[in-house]
Protein backbone atom coordinates (compact mmCIF):
# COMPACT_ATOMS: atom_id res chain seq x y z
CA UNK A 1 0.00 0.00 0.00
CA UNK A 2 1.18 3.52 -0.81
CA UNK A 3 0.94 6.42 1.63
CA UNK A 4 -0.16 9.87 0.50
CA UNK A 5 -0.13 12.95 2.72
CA UNK A 6 -3.35 14.97 2.89
CA UNK A 7 -1.93 18.49 3.07
CA UNK A 8 -1.16 21.73 1.26
CA UNK A 9 1.72 22.71 3.57
CA UNK A 10 5.04 22.43 1.74
CA UNK A 11 7.10 22.06 4.94
CA UNK A 12 4.91 19.14 6.13
CA UNK A 13 5.09 17.47 2.73
CA UNK A 14 8.89 17.79 2.55
CA UNK A 15 9.27 16.38 6.07
CA UNK A 16 6.97 13.44 5.34
CA UNK A 17 8.70 12.73 2.03
CA UNK A 18 12.19 12.76 3.55
CA UNK A 19 11.41 10.93 6.79
CA UNK A 20 8.32 8.83 6.22
CA UNK A 21 8.80 7.93 2.54
CA UNK A 22 5.34 9.12 1.50
CA UNK A 23 4.43 8.40 -2.11
CA UNK A 24 2.27 11.40 -3.00
CA UNK A 25 0.00 14.20 -1.84
CA UNK A 26 -3.72 14.86 -1.85
CA UNK A 27 -4.90 18.41 -1.33
CA UNK A 28 -8.29 20.05 -1.22
CA UNK A 29 -9.52 23.67 -0.92
CA UNK A 30 -9.73 23.31 2.88
CA UNK A 31 -6.06 22.32 3.11
CA UNK A 32 -5.05 25.22 0.86
CA UNK A 33 -7.05 27.61 3.06
CA UNK A 34 -5.26 26.18 6.15
CA UNK A 35 -1.88 26.82 4.51
CA UNK A 36 -2.71 30.56 4.68
CA UNK A 37 -1.48 31.12 1.11
CA UNK A 38 -3.38 32.00 -2.08
CA UNK A 39 -4.64 28.95 -3.99
CA UNK A 40 -2.60 29.46 -7.15
CA UNK A 41 0.64 30.21 -5.28
CA UNK A 42 0.29 26.91 -3.44
CA UNK A 43 -0.30 25.14 -6.75
CA UNK A 44 2.76 26.77 -8.30
CA UNK A 45 4.88 25.80 -5.27
CA UNK A 46 3.65 22.20 -5.64
CA UNK A 47 4.75 22.30 -9.26
CA UNK A 48 8.23 23.73 -8.66
CA UNK A 49 9.21 22.02 -5.38
CA UNK A 50 8.69 18.46 -6.58
CA UNK A 51 9.42 18.85 -10.27
CA UNK A 52 12.46 16.57 -10.25
CA UNK A 53 10.68 13.50 -8.83
CA UNK A 54 7.71 11.31 -9.74
CA UNK A 55 5.30 12.35 -7.02
CA UNK A 56 1.53 12.42 -7.69
CA UNK A 57 -0.08 15.56 -6.25
CA UNK A 58 -3.87 15.79 -6.36
CA UNK A 59 -5.18 19.31 -6.87
CA UNK A 60 -8.85 20.16 -6.71
CA UNK A 61 -10.63 22.31 -9.31
CA UNK A 62 -12.96 25.13 -8.31
CA UNK A 63 -15.77 23.29 -6.47
CA UNK A 64 -18.32 25.79 -7.81
CA UNK A 65 -17.99 24.42 -11.34
CA UNK A 66 -21.04 22.38 -12.24
CA UNK A 67 -20.76 21.81 -15.99
CA UNK A 68 -18.50 19.06 -17.33
CA UNK A 69 -17.02 21.39 -19.96
CA UNK A 70 -16.08 23.99 -17.30
CA UNK A 71 -14.45 21.30 -15.18
CA UNK A 72 -12.50 19.99 -18.17
CA UNK A 73 -11.30 23.47 -19.13
CA UNK A 74 -9.94 24.25 -15.67
CA UNK A 75 -8.54 20.75 -15.20
CA UNK A 76 -6.54 21.06 -18.42
CA UNK A 77 -5.10 24.42 -17.34
CA UNK A 78 -4.01 23.09 -13.94
CA UNK A 79 -2.69 19.79 -15.34
CA UNK A 80 -0.29 21.56 -17.68
CA UNK A 81 1.51 23.20 -14.73
CA UNK A 82 3.18 19.96 -13.59
CA UNK A 83 3.80 16.39 -14.77
CA UNK A 84 2.87 15.38 -11.19
CA UNK A 85 -0.58 16.91 -11.09
CA UNK A 86 -3.66 14.75 -10.76
CA UNK A 87 -6.94 16.65 -10.99
CA UNK A 88 -9.55 16.10 -8.31
CA UNK A 89 -13.04 15.99 -9.76
CA UNK A 90 -16.18 15.56 -7.63
CA UNK A 91 -18.06 12.28 -7.89
CA UNK A 92 -21.33 13.27 -9.51
CA UNK A 93 -22.73 12.72 -12.99
CA UNK A 94 -21.14 15.82 -14.54
CA UNK A 95 -17.87 15.16 -12.74
CA UNK A 96 -17.75 11.62 -14.10
CA UNK A 97 -18.41 12.83 -17.65
CA UNK A 98 -15.47 15.20 -17.16
CA UNK A 99 -13.42 12.28 -15.78
CA UNK A 100 -14.09 10.16 -18.86
CA UNK A 101 -13.07 12.98 -21.23
CA UNK A 102 -10.01 14.01 -19.23
CA UNK A 103 -8.84 10.38 -19.10
CA UNK A 104 -9.27 10.17 -22.88
CA UNK A 105 -7.08 13.30 -23.09
CA UNK A 106 -4.41 11.54 -20.91
CA UNK A 107 -5.04 13.78 -17.90
CA UNK A 108 -4.98 11.94 -14.58
CA UNK A 109 -8.11 12.28 -12.44
CA UNK A 110 -8.70 11.57 -8.78
CA UNK A 111 -12.48 11.19 -8.33
CA UNK A 112 -13.16 12.68 -4.93
CA UNK A 113 -16.03 12.78 -2.43
CA UNK A 114 -16.94 9.14 -3.03
CA UNK A 115 -19.26 7.68 -0.40
CA UNK A 116 -20.81 4.56 -1.97
CA UNK A 117 -19.69 1.47 -3.87
CA UNK A 118 -21.91 2.43 -6.81
CA UNK A 119 -20.12 5.77 -7.16
CA UNK A 120 -16.77 3.94 -7.01
CA UNK A 121 -17.94 1.50 -9.69
CA UNK A 122 -18.77 4.38 -12.04
CA UNK A 123 -15.45 6.10 -11.35
CA UNK A 124 -13.59 2.85 -12.13
CA UNK A 125 -15.41 1.97 -15.33
CA UNK A 126 -15.06 5.53 -16.65
CA UNK A 127 -11.29 5.32 -16.29
CA UNK A 128 -10.36 7.47 -13.27
CA UNK A 129 -6.71 7.14 -12.30
CA UNK A 130 -7.72 7.24 -8.62
CA UNK A 131 -10.99 6.86 -6.71
CA UNK A 132 -11.18 8.35 -3.21
CA UNK A 133 -13.81 6.96 -0.85
CA UNK A 134 -13.99 9.26 2.20
CA UNK A 135 -13.94 6.94 5.19
CA UNK A 136 -13.52 9.27 8.17
CA UNK A 137 -16.59 11.40 7.44
CA UNK A 138 -18.87 8.36 7.54
CA UNK A 139 -17.14 6.61 10.44
CA UNK A 140 -17.43 9.83 12.51
CA UNK A 141 -21.19 9.40 12.25
CA UNK A 142 -21.01 5.78 13.41
CA UNK A 143 -20.93 4.00 10.02
CA UNK A 144 -18.44 1.11 9.75
CA UNK A 145 -16.73 1.47 6.36
CA UNK A 146 -14.86 -1.85 6.25
CA UNK A 147 -17.56 -3.41 4.04
CA UNK A 148 -17.45 -0.40 1.69
CA UNK A 149 -13.67 -0.67 1.34
CA UNK A 150 -13.73 -4.40 0.69
CA UNK A 151 -16.63 -4.10 -1.81
CA UNK A 152 -14.72 -1.52 -3.84
CA UNK A 153 -11.54 -3.62 -3.81
CA UNK A 154 -13.51 -6.72 -4.95
CA UNK A 155 -15.33 -4.87 -7.74
CA UNK A 156 -12.13 -3.38 -9.12
CA UNK A 157 -10.44 -6.81 -9.06
CA UNK A 158 -13.44 -8.51 -10.69
CA UNK A 159 -13.26 -6.19 -13.68
CA UNK A 160 -9.52 -5.58 -13.69
CA UNK A 161 -9.86 -1.80 -13.44
CA UNK A 162 -6.60 0.16 -13.50
CA UNK A 163 -8.08 2.75 -11.12
CA UNK A 164 -6.26 2.87 -7.78
CA UNK A 165 -8.30 3.11 -4.59
CA UNK A 166 -7.27 5.90 -2.21
CA UNK A 167 -8.83 5.43 1.22
CA UNK A 168 -9.31 9.09 2.16
CA UNK A 169 -10.21 11.31 5.10
CA UNK A 170 -8.48 8.82 7.38
CA UNK A 171 -8.49 9.84 11.03
CA UNK A 172 -6.47 7.20 12.90
CA UNK A 173 -4.07 4.28 12.72
CA UNK A 174 -6.93 1.77 12.96
CA UNK A 175 -8.40 3.07 9.69
CA UNK A 176 -4.95 2.90 8.04
CA UNK A 177 -4.64 -0.74 9.09
CA UNK A 178 -8.17 -1.57 7.91
CA UNK A 179 -7.37 -0.04 4.50
CA UNK A 180 -4.27 -2.27 4.31
CA UNK A 181 -6.18 -5.39 5.37
CA UNK A 182 -8.87 -4.71 2.77
CA UNK A 183 -6.18 -4.42 0.09
CA UNK A 184 -6.57 -0.73 -0.81
CA UNK A 185 -3.86 0.64 -3.11
CA UNK A 186 -3.29 3.88 -1.20
CA UNK A 187 -4.21 5.56 2.04
CA UNK A 188 -4.20 9.33 2.48
CA UNK A 189 -4.10 10.96 5.91
CA UNK A 190 -3.07 14.20 7.56
CA UNK A 191 0.31 14.90 9.13
CA UNK A 192 -0.83 14.38 12.74
CA UNK A 193 -2.63 11.13 11.90
CA UNK A 194 0.55 9.62 10.48
CA UNK A 195 2.62 11.01 13.34
CA UNK A 196 0.41 9.35 15.94
CA UNK A 197 0.39 6.09 13.94
CA UNK A 198 4.07 5.63 14.88
CA UNK A 199 3.38 5.95 18.61
CA UNK A 200 1.80 4.16 21.57
CA UNK A 201 1.61 5.25 25.24
CA UNK A 202 2.91 1.81 26.31
CA UNK A 203 6.00 2.38 24.15
CA UNK A 204 6.67 5.57 26.16
CA UNK A 205 5.90 3.80 29.43
CA UNK A 206 8.17 0.88 28.53
CA UNK A 207 10.92 3.25 27.50
CA UNK A 208 10.74 4.96 30.89
CA UNK A 209 10.98 1.59 32.69
CA UNK A 210 14.04 0.66 30.61
CA UNK A 211 15.62 4.10 31.15
CA UNK A 212 15.23 3.68 34.91
CA UNK A 213 16.73 0.18 34.78
CA UNK A 214 19.61 1.48 32.65
CA UNK A 215 20.29 4.24 35.15
CA UNK A 216 20.34 1.72 38.04
CA UNK A 217 22.77 -0.66 36.29
CA UNK A 218 26.49 -0.55 36.35
CA UNK A 219 27.52 -0.18 32.68
CA UNK A 220 31.12 -1.29 32.65
CA UNK A 221 33.04 -0.54 29.45
CA UNK A 222 32.29 -1.50 25.83
C1 LIG B 1 -8.64 13.34 0.12
O1 LIG B 1 -8.30 13.39 -1.02
C2 LIG B 1 -9.23 14.47 0.81
O2 LIG B 1 -8.49 15.63 0.57
C3 LIG B 1 -9.29 14.30 2.28
O3 LIG B 1 -9.01 13.03 2.71
C4 LIG B 1 -10.50 14.93 2.84
O4 LIG B 1 -10.52 14.74 4.17
P1 LIG B 1 -10.48 15.84 5.28
O5 LIG B 1 -11.82 15.87 5.86
O6 LIG B 1 -9.45 15.31 6.21
O7 LIG B 1 -10.05 17.15 4.68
Amino acid sequence: MKYFLDSAKIDEIKYALENWKINGVTSNPKHVKNSGKPFFSVIKEFASEFDDIEFPISVEIDPHLTKAEEMIEQAKKIAQLSHNFVIKIPCNEKGLIATKKLTEASIKVNVTLVFTASQALQAGRLGATYCSPFIGWQEASGVDCTQLMSDIVSMYRNYDFDTEIIIAAVRNGKQIVEAAIMGADIVTAGFEVYKSSFEHPFTDKGLKIFQDAWDDTELGSL
